[in-house]
């Protein structure tokens, strides 16, 4: 069926749709109903349905003959070591894992934290909370002690998983002295740790809390599956907000993996015994969707990469992976293409590998470029899918669907809706706008399934950030256009959030920080244009009267506060002083005017503003050079 009509009957009958979509997956009680809107904050789906994920994802496989498939190949370019676990080896893995937190209490609805760099054992540890019904939620590596802290106090975890290190190119990270600082911040502490020791760095373990992953799982009872709630959360995934306070985003059982099994085929176009691989880390959404979940309900063979698209050795990397596990699709971020791009632009490194079974290379994460679209797609000679989504869907709001045969790709597009998103453009009075114009895109309620139904234990939060705005329609915060040929354009936020190197991440979070160095008076964060990161913060401050520093010495204090409060992830490395902050008449610092001057683009002094000058000192500090 193609993509018109697939979302055509979509739309003809949606319960029906997402129940006809519910046989792609195993349930202890089937869904008699799609959805109930009276439950929940807007309508649940798959009510009355009873599941396992972790069932889903490997005991069916081998009940049905493919135990021997790869499920997993790990794959370091860090440590040159690659490992592959069919899906029988990681069902016993699993099982033992979920044994191991079992008998020390951890049940169903209980939260484990898994704080841990690009192994197997991450995924493994998702999998096994899955197994016995508990709630995991991952925290990405490149996050600092306070972000997890402030993870820690929200979840209130009964168990945290980690490791003893992550690598990052030329240095070891060791994950130990920052889970110890983090317990130590947070308000809650776990009743036990699992650390699972590195070679590169083992860590010292805290007696009677920590104990060695190896031995635990050794002597872990492997256990089967409990049955769940299709509404019961799987996991929690927090997101950057608009504040230095994170959004535990929640995910539930059901709908999570409907949504993904249909994706695998539809949008991507693999089934069973293919290999898929989403080249993003554990830590974030694309990482839960298409590294662990999505791929293995499908029977994929999902690939766990531990590396960088460039310099581990160079920028062929991910082509040998590509070639080297005969990977179908590959889902990744425009940076890293970008990353690659800059250091073969030739893209001679490509005729070293063979590509034949590669078929797709699939994009986002941020917005991406049209030059790099039409980069990559002369070069691989292959579909190139742009494609937006975010935490909060777990899956694409809009794309271009191999399964159903694709339609022309227009770069710089996200594609057309999902069949499962009514997707509208409205203006600041809510009312809907005409083909090209840009405005708020937003999805008509109910969300599909595998979308947030709440944040965590915090439904209020949720009507508040995400419904409010327009009643009736889920706000995504990116605004942009459909064009008449129903072509969904995402142009950029309308909320402080940026995205560096396809990472999200919170300028008011940035902000809080350098607020409390003690010579800032005030400061703003925003997001300016990156040809490598796409985006990339700069601080402004405003120094306290009296105060003589260099801008260069503040500028490494902040630099530091940032990195040792948000994480090196935030890529925070430029200050500026300035002698005041352009604001309007009421006090609101001209955050958008502010960025577009740092950009070098046009801009309109606001009629609002509170006194025109202030923006002529910006510009002097921060546009860049002419040409
Ligand atoms: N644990 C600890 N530190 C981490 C980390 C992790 N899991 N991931 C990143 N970091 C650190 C890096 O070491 C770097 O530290 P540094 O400031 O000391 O150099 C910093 O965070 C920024 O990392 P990164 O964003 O990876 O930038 P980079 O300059 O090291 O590399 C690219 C540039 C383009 C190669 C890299 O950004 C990349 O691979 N991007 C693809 C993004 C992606 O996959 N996004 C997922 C969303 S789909
Ligand atoms: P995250 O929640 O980290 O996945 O980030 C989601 C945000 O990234 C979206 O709200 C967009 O701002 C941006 N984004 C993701 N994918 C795309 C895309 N294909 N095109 C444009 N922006 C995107």
């Amino acid at each position: 069926m193609s993509y018109e009509a697939t979302y055509a009957a979509w739309r003809r009958d949606p319960e029906g749709w997402w129940l006809e979509r519910a046989g792609l997956i195993d349930w202890d009680t089937p869904p008699k109903r799609a959805f109930d809107p009276k439950r929940g904050v807007y309508g649940r789906w798959f009510p009355d349905g009873v599941l396992n994920t972790c069932h889903n994802a490997l005991d069916r496989h081998v009940a049905a003959g493919r135990g021997d498939q790869p499920a997993l190949i790990w794959d370091s370019a860090m440590t040159g070591q690659i490992a592959t676990f069919t899906y029988t080896q990681l069902l016993v893995r699993v099982a033992k894992v979920a044994g191991a937190l079992a008998a020390r209490g951890v049940k169903k609805g209980d939260r484990v934290l898994i704080y841990m760099p690009m192994v197997p054992e991450a995924v493994i540890a998702m999998l096994a909370c899955a197994r016995i019904g508990a709630i995991h939620s991952v925290v990405f590596g490149g996050f600092a002690a306070a972000e997890l802290a402030s993870r820690i106090a929200d979840a209130k975890p009964r168990a945290i998983l980690s490791a003893s290190c992550g690598l990052e190119p030329g240095r070891v990270v060791p994950y130990k002295p920052l889970l110890d600082a983090a317990i130590g911040l947070s308000p809650h502490a776990p009743e036990f740790c699992l650390i699972l020791q590195r070679p590169e760095r083992e860590a010292e373990l805290t007696e009677g809390r920590d104990e060695d992953w190896a031995e635990a799982e050794a002597r872990g009872e492997p256990i089967p599956c409990v049955p769940v709630s299709a509404l019961d959360p799987l996991y929690i995934l927090y997101t950057s907000g608009t504040t230095g306070r994170p959004k535990g985003v929640v995910r539930d059982n059901g709908g999570h993996a409907v949504a993904l099994a249909n994706s695998m085929g539809m949008l991507y176009g693999v089934g069973a015994g293919d290999v898929f691989w989403a080249a993003s880390d554990v830590g974030w959404v694309v990482g839960h969707s298409y590294i662990v979940y999505g791929p293995l309900l499908a029977g994929c063979t999902t690939i766990v990469y531990e590396g960088k698209p460039v310099g581990t050795p160079d920028a062929g990397a991910f082509w040998r992976v590509c070639s080297q596990h005969g990977v179908k699709a590959l889902f990744t971020a425009p940076t890293a293409i970008r990353a690659i791009k800059r250091e073969d632009p030739e893209g001679r490194l490509l005729a070293a590998y063979d590509l034949a079974r590669f078929e797709a290379l699939y994009l986002a994460g941020e917005r991406c470029d049209p030059d790099t679209v039409v980069w990559a797609q002369r070069l691989l000679n292959r579909p190139v899918i742009d494609h937006w989504w975010q935490t909060e869907t777990g899956w694409a709001i809009t794309g271009n669907f191999r399964g159903l045969g694709l339609f022309p790709t227009k770069p710089g597009s996200g594609g057309k809706p999902s069949p499962g998103f009514d997707l509208r453009v409205l203006d600041e009075a809510g009312q809907q706008v005409p083909p090209g114009t840009i405005g708020d895109l937003v999805v008509k309620l109910p969300l599909p399934p595998s979308c947030l139904p709440t944040l965590w234990q915090n439904d209020e939060g949720f009507r508040e950030a995400y419904l409010a705005r327009h009643p009736g329609f889920y706000t995504t915060a990116d605004a942009g256009m459909i064009d008449d040929e129903g072509y969904v354009w995402v142009m950029s936020r309308t909320d402080d959030i940026i995205n560096v190197a396809g990472h999200r991440l919170s300028t008011g979070a940035m902000e809080e920080v350098l607020a409390a160095h003690p010579d800032v008076a005030e400061c703003a964060v925003v997001g300016v244009r990156d040809s490598l990161k796409g985006q990339v913060p700069l601080g402004l401050v405003v120094l306290k009267a009296g105060v003589a520093k260099a801008e260069a010495v503040l500028e490494a204090e902040l630099v530091a506060m940032v990195r040792d409060r948000i994480g090196p992830v935030a890529a925070f490395r430029r200050v500026r002083v300035v002698p005041r902050l352009p604001k309007t008449r009421s006090g609101k610092v001209l955050r958008a005017t502010i960025r577009r001057i740092a950009d070098g683009q046009d801009y309109v002094v606001p009629p609002t503003i509170d006194d025109p000058a202030s923006l002529e000192e910006i510009k002097a500090v921060v546009a860049p050079p002419p040409g």
